[in-house]
């Protein structure tokens, strides 16, 4: 992987020894940001942002800008993939997305088809080589989607949800339109991903934010199985390099052993979970990334580095860990303590090492 100035991150996801913990934050590009939020009011508004490749870049680099981070992650969203699938994504101002034409009938599910990543996507794949070519090798690019169950809760909700209400009845009632629908997104899934990394994308992480509202047999039935059939369809290698895949599961500790399982590099744990003793259940079967709680954040400086020298502590000096938070940073988030937290994952997991 000699191509990269740091490839810390990715040798840490396939678990080999690192001079130090490398940190990536999820949503590090977004509102917290003043930049962010200039270049989106330039934009228009947020799929505009999405859209633009040139934009897309300028966004996804404003956070390295700042930070010492080890990651660059594609700014993009999940839902350009339903969105592609012909289900009118908007975003409606402070409610969230929303999608013109949720699925409901049949025979809509029953049309659905994956979508070409060189057609109604290609604006994801040209952002992915503008970004790279801006990188210029000196952290790896990170590309990623929504898993078919995550995507798949807001194509039949038609938004956001409290109770999943919408796709758990269709689950319950309809499993056959339910598999179908999962079954479609997760070919969509693997085309899209493995069109990332053909565009550049040096690691891709799958999104399943939503995972964690199921019961454990729904999770398995529902979800995992998609997981586990779109990391078995991702490209493994590119250019003579490893193309380490994550999977996170919002809510998924109770499962962790199960998700370790299907194949993926490494597994995101949001922060419920001790990582100290996820690590324990896993060993080193695949790396672990988090888990700060996000809202440590708002928390002052000394407190921000405290609960940051317990996370890197509590995995202990093992290979095989990538410091994040345990689901995106708040948009309220003080620029200030990002730094703190970037700073202090470097410098104390440098003592940890040194002192063995
Ligand atoms: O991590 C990054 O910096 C890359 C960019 C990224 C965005 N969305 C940008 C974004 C990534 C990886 C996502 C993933 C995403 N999008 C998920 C999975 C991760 C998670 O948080 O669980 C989900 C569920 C979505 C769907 C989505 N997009 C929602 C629910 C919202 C609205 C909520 C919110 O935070 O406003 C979005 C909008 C969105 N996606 C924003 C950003 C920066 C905010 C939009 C804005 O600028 O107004």
């Amino acid at each position: 992987m000699s191509h990269l100035k740091n490839d810390t991150f990715l040798r840490a996801l396939l678990r080999q020894p690192t001079e130090y913990t490398p940190v990536w934050l999820m949503r590090q590009a977004g509102r917290y940001l003043p930049e962010y939020c200039e270049t989106r009011r330039r934009a228009g508004n947020f799929l505009n942002l999405c859209k633009s490749p040139a934009m897309a870049c300028e966004v996804t680099l404003q956070p390295l800008a700042r930070y010492d981070l080890d990651a660059a992650i594609l700014f993009s969203d999940i839902l350009t993939v339903p969105d592609a699938m012909g289900l009118g994504l908007y975003f409606a101002e402070g409610e969230g997305p929303r999608f013109e034409r949720p699925l409901k009938d049949e025979w809509e599910i029953r049309n659905l088809t994956a979508p070409d990543p060189h057609a109604e996507l290609q604006y994801v794949m040209d952002a992915v080589s503008e970004i790279r070519r801006a990188l210029d090798g000196s952290v790896p690019l990170i590309g990623f989607s929504g898993s078919p169950w995550t995507l798949a809760c807001y194509m039949v909700e038609g938004g956001s949800s409290d109770d999943y209400r919408k796709v758990k009845s269709m689950a319950y009632s309809r499993p056959d339109l339910m598999h179908h629908i999962l079954e479609v997104t997760a070919q969509a899934v693997v085309k899209y991903l493995n069109a990332q990394i053909e565009a550049g994308a040096q690691a891709v992480m799958v999104f399943d934010s939503w995972g964690g509202v199921l019961s454990e047999a729904a999770y398995k039935e529902f979800s995992l199985r998609y997981l586990e059939q779109v990391v078995s369809g991702l490209i493994r290698e590119r250019d003579g390099q490893r193309v380490p895949s994550i999977v996170f599961t919002k809510g998924g500790g109770l499962w962790l052993e199960s998700i370790a399982a299907i194949g993926s590099d490494a597994v995101g744990l949001d922060w419920t979970m001790d990582i100290g003793r996820a690590r324990r259940m896993v060993g080193d079967k695949v790396a672990l990334q988090g888990n700060l709680d996000p809202n440590v954040l708002f928390a002052p400086a000394d407190a921000v580095a405290a609960e940051t020298r317990r996370i890197l502590d509590a995995y202990g000096n093992h290979p095989g860990h990538v410091f994040n938070l345990g689901h995106g940073i708040s948009q309220y988030t003080p620029p200030e303590s990002v730094s703190v937290l970037v700073d202090t994952v470097h410098a104390y997991s440098r003592e940890l090492r040194a002192r063995g």
